[in-house]
């Protein structure tokens, strides 16, 4: 009897720990979150989602991006999912809190990591951040960062980067130009720091270093967010520990073919199995 009870205890064990983790975003560009997530954690089994149907949230107003959100994250919870990343700027900003409400597992967004981040970096605490319409409006990162301590921060939205990054348009006359104009104002505070508040913008790494030159240190969320997850999981004792048995998986609302064929690019490996799933919003 004992050893049933024992052994029953050690099952229940795995079965919570070996559980995936979901991740969701308005498309492709949470693929640089979960590529952050895989090299840190190996051993977890990651779930993707990605609204392809609905993106980009960028221009999206907060009600709707909290009702896909919801659709998404109860979609995952149907995988039971032992937390949830959500590896989007724009639904960090205006999602996070009704889904940590709401939902029984940890949820983490990318702004509080990601204002952590340039916190950490950042010496004359002037701090730059670039981002979507949605994030930029929603103040999420000046308020995290001044909960944090007390730094000037100068906002840019910069609609026209998400379109350029799915074009494949990432280097380029064109893309220089537009992000030399982007940035233009921001760069005339002196900032030390600027933040990729935008999962696509990793992507413009190149052409954003060559234009800020090298006292600007650009700080992208996915590494500090990858951390947070092994931090939060650490804690609840839900690290997974069996080697071998994990998997990823890719679901999207729609065009499968064509996340498969960009989505390689921002996860840096190839992807496969892409399936798709009929929302009801
Ligand atoms: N994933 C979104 C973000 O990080 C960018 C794309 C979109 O606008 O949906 O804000």
């Amino acid at each position: 009897m004992q050893e049933k009870i024992k052994n029953k205890k050690i099952n229940n064990n795995n079965n919570n720990t070996n559980k995936p983790i979901g991740i969701f975003d308005s498309g492709f560009g949470g693929l640089t979150v979960m590529s952050a997530i895989n090299k840190a954690l190996p051993l977890e089994s990651l779930i993707y989602f990605g609204d392809t149907a609905h993106v980009p949230y960028g221009s999206k107003s907060k009600n709707t991006v909290i009702k896909y959100s919801k659709e998404i994250t109860s979609f995952l919870m149907k995988h039971r999912v032992k937390l949830i990343v959500i590896a989007c700027n724009t639904a960090s900003a205006f999602a996070l809190a009704v889904l940590q409400k709401t939902l029984n597992i940890p949820v983490i967004g990318v702004i509080e990591p990601g204002s952590r981040a340039a916190v950490n970096v950042s010496k004359n605490k002037k701090i730059g951040i670039i981002g979507t319409e949605g994030t930029i409006n929603s103040k999420s990162y000046p308020h995290e960062i001044n909960k944090i301590s007390k730094s000037k921060v100068y906002q840019q939205a910069c609609p026209l980067f998400v379109p350029l990054v799915e074009e494949g348009w990432s280097v380029g006359e064109i893309t220089d130009s537009i992000v030399k104009k982007y940035l233009k104002s921001i760069l005339n505070k002196q900032i030390d720091t600027l933040v990729l508040g935008c999962t696509h913008y990793p992507l413009l790494r190149k052409t954003l270093e060559k234009n800020v030159g090298e006292n600007v240190k650009l700080i992208d969320s996915a590494k500090a967010t990858a951390q947070e997850v092994k931090n939060t999981l650490k804690k609840i004792h839900l690290l997974a520990d069996v080697k071998g048995e994990q998997f990823l998986k890719f679901y999207v609302s729609d065009n499968p073919d064509k996340f498969q064929e960009i989505g390689s690019r921002f996860f840096s490996k190839k992807i496969s199995g892409v399936k798709k799933i009929e929302m009801i919003s």
